[in-house]
């Protein structure tokens, strides 16, 4: 790996550097928590300062991470929560500048592609801060999607680009991001997932929910474009409406979701179905007890189409595409859109299988010590500040 000196970075051979590590919205926290605990073990390098916009603010959907992660309260808080995505964008860069103003760090550490992601790398780089990006180089090439544009700009204002695939960093190339700014250092979110697995058995959810081992669906949804019409959300539900006869279905609710739901006037079609629980969402613990514990996923979410594959539980993305492809290739994951009739067939086929749907390995370096990876590069360029 060639580690080139970066003008920028503020700090000298003998001091600390300050860190600031962003996190917002739900998929965040697991990713940045193995990394600020690696950064943890090397007090004489860094000062770590985790700062949370206030994206995702209701416990289930944040505080209840930091718990079942083990981190401590945010050191800052910028309490921008809900807003179109001009004004959630817009907000935290005029509250995280005056932090970075006020703090100086010498590097700003974002993860994943939410709008907290995009708003803190923006708003550092323009001021001359160095910025490194977890999880770069992820393309769907479907620029409807909100994600899609805070990757593409992300990665391209960021230094320092760590990438989960091999796939990513080809990507990263042909966008014409510099090879020496690329780190090949595998997917932390795994990190923080074999740990919570190991402690998984002490969540009580499948008895709080009456369910069994493998016994029913997982369904999660919140994608604007699956959830913010109401033609496209009806289909997932028609299917859900046959697939419930047949198995039981466990549904932890997104609050995008919900809205959309009540909405659209949709919760009465939704509680007619009596094998369908609704939820709200869980914790990283009690999810993670749910997903190892489900016959099949059914989700448009980008996480979980990871974990499954790790945890070798099918999983059936209800999106046409997905900027995981590794999770097709090599794990549990299939796409099956929203057409109704695709996702009661696909899913069929996998009960129906009962045991024989494709196995998955782990991806090169989803080995539980990316964080490890991530933090020696970030050494490795401290030292060779003069
Ligand atoms: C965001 C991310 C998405 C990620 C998802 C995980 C962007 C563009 N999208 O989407 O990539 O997969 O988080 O959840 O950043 N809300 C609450 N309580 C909360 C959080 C949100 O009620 O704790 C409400 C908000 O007020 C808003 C809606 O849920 O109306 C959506 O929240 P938002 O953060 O805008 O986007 P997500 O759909 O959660």
């Amino acid at each position: 790996m060639g580690i080139k000196k970066s003008k920028r970075i503020r700090s000298t051979k003998n001091s600390k550097m300050k860190v600031f590590l962003v996190v917002g919205g739900r998929p965040n926290f697991m990713k940045v928590a193995p990394i600020y605990k690696e950064m943890k073990k090397y007090p004489s390098c860094f000062k770590h300062v985790i700062v949370h916009t206030g994206q995702h603010y209701d416990k289930n959907m944040s505080s209840i991470f930091f718990k079942n992660l083990g981190l401590h309260s945010p050191d800052i808080f910028l309490g921008v929560s809900a807003g179109n995505h001009g004004q959630q964008t817009g907000r935290i860069m005029i509250e995280f500048e005056k932090q970075l103003l006020k703090e100086k760090p010498g590097l700003v550490i974002v993860v994943g592609d939410v709008n907290s992601t995009l708003a803190c790398s923006i708003a550092s780089v323009k001021l001359g801060i160095v910025v490194a990006h977890v999880e770069s180089g992820l393309r769907s090439f479907d620029r409807t999607m909100p994600e899609e544009i805070n990757r593409i700009v992300t990665d391209s204002v960021s230094d320092i680009l760590f990438t989960t695939s091999k796939e990513a960093k080809e990507n990263l190339l042909k966008e014409g991001i510099p090879e020496n700014k690329i780190y090949f250092v595998g997917n932390v979110m795994i990190d923080s997932l074999y740990k919570i697995k190991s402690m998984a058995n002490k969540s009580g959810i499948l008895r709080k929910l009456g369910i069994t081992n493998k016994n029913y669906i997982t369904l999660t949804l919140h994608r604007p474009s699956n959830v913010d019409y109401k033609n496209k959300l009806v289909n997932i539900l028609d299917a859900i409406k046959i697939i419930q006869q047949k198995i039981k279905v466990v549904f932890p609710v997104h609050p995008r979701t919900d809205k959309m739901l009540k909405k659209f006037r949709l919760m009465g079609y939704m509680n007619n179905m009596k094998n369908v629980t609704l939820i709200e969402p869980l914790g990283y613990l009690d999810f993670t007890k749910l997903m190892v514990s489900s016959k099949i996923i059914l989700t448009d979410s980008g996480g979980i189409q990871e974990e499954t594959t790790i945890l070798n539980v099918p999983c059936l993305t209800l999106r046409e595409n997905t900027e995981r492809p590794i999770t097709v290739a090599e794990g549990t994951n299939e796409l099956v859109g929203n057409n109704t009739k695709k996702i009661i067939s696909s899913t069929m086929g996998v009960l129906n299988y009962d045991g024989n749907y494709k196995s998955s390995r782990a991806p090169r370096y989803w080995d539980g010590k990316a964080s490890k990876r991530i933090v020696k590069v970030l050494k490795n360029k401290i030292n060779l500040i003069d």
